[in-house]
C-alpha cells in the first residue's frame, strides 16, 4: 500500500489494504500470522504509522479503514468534540424526558374510570323488551335495544337479576346463581348479550344477592336435611312449631322473619320472604361460595356488581329481641320493619370485612387496562347516613366504589328549593373526602318520581341528576318521563303488594314504552304483557320523543352529553349558590377553565324571580344555554332577575376567570382538585 500526496490531499493509489489482514490478503496461513516475521511486519507497520501520523491525520475516514487509523481520527478534536456534545445532549434529553414524565405523572389528576363518566342505567329485565312474545322481557330483548343506550350516551347498564329463580320476588330469590332463568333466556343468550355490549363499548353490571337464596336452592335443601357440610349454610334455631317465633324480628315484607321447617324441625331466618332464607355469612364456607360465584361471573367478563340488601348480611348470633320503636306497643302488633330498631339484624360488625373480601376478588380481575370491575352497594339507612358512608371503605381498604345514594328519592316529600338542597347536602356533607358521589331518583322498589313528585318536575329532576357532581343512576323510562301505572288488587304481581296493595312495587315496573304501536313496542308478537302498560304510551315513548327536540328524552340526551364533554361537570367544583322555597341554585366551575355553569332549578309551586346580584363572581348578564322549557333557551337575564316557572330548570353558561369557590369554601366541594391549563388544554393537580 502506498500513499501519494496530490494537491494537498492524500489519495489512494492502489487497492487499500488493512494492515491487520495483510497476511491473509497475501495468501499467508494462520500459522504465518503468529510467526515472528509477521510480528516484525506489524511492528514496522506501527512504526510507519507513527512516523506517518501527521500524514494519516489528513486522511478522511472511510468505511473499512483500519482500526488504528480510525481510533486516531476519532480522538481528533473535530470528531471528539461533536461526539461528546452529542453524547451529553442525549443524556440531558433523556434526563429531561424522565423528569418531564415524572412531573406530568405527579401533576396529573387521577384518570376517571368508566363508572365516573357514564350514568348507570337500570334495566328491570321483565319490563324492558320482550323478544319472544310471552309478555315478559328477556335478555334477547335487551340485546335488541342496545342502541338506545348509545343514543343516550350511556355506557353502563345494570340489569336486575336474571338467574334461575322461582320468581317469588321476581329474581331476587335465586335457585341457581350459575344459570339463567328460562324466562329470560339461557347462558348463550347471556354470553351473546355481553359480547355485543362489549362490542358497542357498553359495560354490564350484574345484580348479586349475597344475603339470601331461594328456598329451592340446592344449599337450602341440603341444609334442611342437615347435610354435614351444608347444615350451617343458613340461620337456624330451635323454636316452637305451634308458635314459631324465637324472637320478635320481622321481615321487610312484614310479619315474623322466622318460619318453621318441618323437614329439619327448626326455624330458619328470612329477612325478606319466607321463600328467601337468609344465608349464614358467619360461616366461612358460605363466604367462599359467594366468592366463587362472583369469580364465575367475573370470569365471564361482567364489569361489576350491584350488591343487594347488604346491610342484612349478618345478624347478631345471640338472637335477642330488637327494641321496639314504641315500647308500649303490644308485642303481637309488632309486624313491620318500622316497628323495631334493627340493632341485631342490620349493619352488624363484620359486614364490611366480608364486602372487602368481595372487593379484593374484584380487584384481582381489575388489573388489565380498561377492565376495572365496579361495585355498588344497596343499603337504605334512612337518617343514619353515616352507616351508608361506611360502604365507601377507608383510605386504606377499598369497599364499594359508591353506596347508592337514595336520598333524592325523598324529593317528592316536599318539593321546594331548600328541601332539594337539604337532600343533596345530606350526601355531600357526610361523604368521606375524596370520594365520588352518586344520585338515584328511582328504581324497581320505589314509586316513579314523575308520579310522586309530579309530572311537572320530571325534567327538572333529570336536569339536577345530570348536573350534580358524581354518577347519576337512571331507572328505565326516566329518560322519557314514564310514570307509575295504577294497579288493582287483582292485578298485583309483587309479593310485597300481596301483603299490602299500597306497598306493591308493580306500579313502577310497567313495560318500557318504546313507540306508539302495539304494546308500546315492548311485545310486538302477542297481546300479553306481564303488567299493564301505562295508558300514556302513545305520546310518552322513545320513538316520538326522539323526533321532538324539546322532549324529556332530547333534554336528557343533551344534558348527558354536556356533562361528559364539559370538564367543569366531571372535574370541577360544585358550589351551593342559593336555596329558598322555590329555587335551588348551584354552580359548576373549574380553575383555569373560562366557561362555568350556573344551575337554577325551581322545585317550588310558583313562578320565581331569583336575585343573584350579591354573587359578585357572576357576570351582570346571564344567557340561558338550556331550559327545561325550550322557549326560554338563549334567554338573557340580569343576574338580579333570573326568572323560572315552577318545575323549570336552567343551565346558564358564563365566561369568567373569577372563581367562586375560593371565597366560599364552606359551600363548595370537589372530589379531587384539578386545574385546567387552557393554552395547552391539559388538566393538572393543583
Ligand atoms: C333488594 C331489592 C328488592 C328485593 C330485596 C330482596 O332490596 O332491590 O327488589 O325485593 O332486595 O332481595
Ligand atoms: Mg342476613
Amino acid at each position: 500500500m502506498s500513499l501519494k500526496k496530490n494537491s494537498g490531499q492524500m489519495e489512494l493509489e492502489e487497492t487499500i489494504r488493512n494492515p491487520g489482514f495483510k497476511d491473509a490478503d497475501d495468501g499467508g496461513s494462520a500459522a504465518d500470522t503468529s510467526s515472528s516475521g509477521t510480528g516484525e511486519r506489524r511492528d514496522s507497520t506501527a512504526v510507519k504509522l507513527d512516523a506517518a501520523a501527521e500524514e494519516y491525520t489528513q486522511l478522511k475516514p472511510y468505511a473499512g479503514m483500519p482500526k488504528e487509523v480510525l481510533l486516531l481520527h476519532s480522538s481528533r478534536a473535530r470528531y471528539r468534540v461533536p461526539r461528546e456534545v452529542l453524547f451529553w445532549l442525549v443524556v440531558c434529553c433523556t434526563l429531561a424526558l424522565v423528569a418531564v414524565t415524572i412531573t406530568i405523572i405527579a401533576l396529573s389528576p387521577p384518570c376517571l374510570r368508566w363508572w365516573h363518566i357514564t350514568p348507570v342505567y337500570q334495566v328491570y329485565p321483565r319490563s324492558f323488551k320482550d323478544s319472544d312474545g310471552d309478555g315478559v322481557g328477556d335478555l334477547k330483548g335487551i340485546k335488541e335495544k342496545l342502541d338506545h343506550f348509545l343514543d343516550l350516551n350511556i355506557k353502563a347498564v345494570w340489569i336486575s337479576p336474571f338467574y334461575r329463580s322461582p320468581m317469588k320476588d321476581f329474581g331476587y330469590d335465586v335457585e341457581d346463581f350459575r344459570d339463567v332463568d328460562p324466562l329470560f333466556g339461557n347462558m348463550q343468550d347471556f354470553e351473546e348479550l355481553l359480547a355485543e355490549m362489549h362490542n358497542k363499548g357498553l359495560k354490564l353490571i350484574m345484580d348479586f344477592i349475597p344475603n339470601h337464596t331461594s328456598d329451592r336452592h340446592r344449599w337450602f335443601n341440603l341444609s334442611r336435611t342437615r347435610d354435614p357440610h351444608y347444615k350451617d349454610y343458613y340461620v337456624w334455631t330451635d323454636c316452637d312449631p305451634a308458635s314459631p317465633k324465637p324472637n320478635n324480628w320481622v321481615s321487610i315484607f312484614g310479619n315474623s322473619s322466622w318460619t318453621y321447617d318441618e323437614v329439619r324441625g327448626q326455624c330458619y331466618l328470612h329477612q325478606f320472604l319466607k321463600e328467601q332464607p337468609d344465608l349464614n355469612l358467619r360461616n366461612p364456607d358460605v363466604v367462599q361460595e359467594i366468592i366463587d360465584l362472583i369469580s364465575f361471573w367475573l370470569e365471564k367478563g361482567v364489569d361489576g356488581f350491584r350488591m343487594d340488601a347488604v346491610k342484612h348480611m349478618l345478624e347478631a348470633a345471640h338472637l335477642r329481641d330488637e327494641p321496639q320503636v314504641d315500647p308500649d306497643m303490644p308485642p303481637e302488633l309488632v309486624t313491620t320493619e318500622w316497628d323495631l330498631y334493627h340493632d341485631y339484624t342490620t349493619s352488624q360488625v363484620g359486614l364490611h370485612d366480608i364486602l372487602r373480601e368481595f372487593r379484593a376478588v374484584m380487584d384481582d380481575y381489575s388489573r388489565e387496562p380498561g377492565r376495572y370491575r365496579f361495585m355498588v352497594t344497596e343499603s337504605y339507612d334512612y337518617e343514619e347516613v353515616d352507616k351508608t358512608m361506611m360502604y365507601y371503605g377507608t383510605p386504606l381498604v377499598k369497599e364499594s366504589d359508591f353506596p347508592f345514594n337514595f336520598y333524592l328519592l325523598d324529593l317528592p316529600l316536599n318539593t321546594s328549593g331548600w328541601w332539594a338542597k337539604h337532600l343533596v347536602d345530606l350526601w355531600m356533607s357526610n361523604m368521606p373526602s375524596g370520594k365520588w358521589p352518586n344520585w338515584v331518583v328511582g328504581n324497581h322498589d320505589r314509586p316513579r318520581i314523575g308520579s310522586s313528585a309530579g309530572r311537572m318536575y320530571v325534567r327538572a329532576i333529570n336536569l339536577m341528576l345530570l348536573t350534580l357532581p358524581g354518577t347519576p343512576t337512571t331507572y328505565y323510562g326516566e329518560e322519557i318521563g314514564m310514570e307509575n301505572i295504577n294497579i288493582t288488587q287483582s292485578q298485583v304481581q309483587d309479593p310485597a303488594g300481596k301483603y299490602n296493595v299500597s306497598l306493591s312495587r308493580d306500579p313502577e315496573r310497567s313495560p318500557m314504552q318504546w313507540n306508539s304501536e302495539k304494546n308500546a313496542g315492548f311485545n310486538t308478537q302477542t297481546n300479553k304483557t306481564w303488567l299493564p302498560l301505562h295508558p300514556s304510551y302513545e305520546t310518552v315513548n322513545v320513538e316520538v320523543q326522539k323526533e321532538d327536540k324539546g322532549s324529556v328524552l332530547s333534554q336528557y340526551r343533551f344534558l348527558n352529553s354536556l356533562r361528559q364533554s364539559e370538564l367543569p361537570f366531571l372535574r370541577g367544583w360544585f358550589c351551593y349558590v342559593l336555596s329558598d322555597t322555590n329555587v335551588f341554585s348551584y354552580l359548576r366551575e373549574l380553575d383555569g377553565h373560562k366557561e362555568a355553569y350556573l344551575i337554577v332549578i325551581n322545585f317550588g309551586k310558583e313562578f320565581s324571580t331569583t336575585d343573584l346580584s350579591a354573587v359578585k363572581e357572576l357576570p351582570y348578564e346571564l344567557r340561558v344555554l338550556m331550559s327545561t322549557n325550550a322557549n326560554n333557551n338563549q334567554k338573557v337575564f340580569q343576574k338580579s332577575r333570573i326568572q323560572t316557572e315552577a318545575g323549570e330548570g336552567l343551565v346558564i353558561r358564563y365566561s369568567t376567570y373569577t372563581r367562586y369557590h375560593p371565597s366560599h369554601p364552606a359551600q363548595c366541594y370537589v372530589s379531587e382538585k384539578a386545574c385546567y391549563l387552557e393554552t395547552v388544554g391539559v388538566l393538572y393537580k393543583c
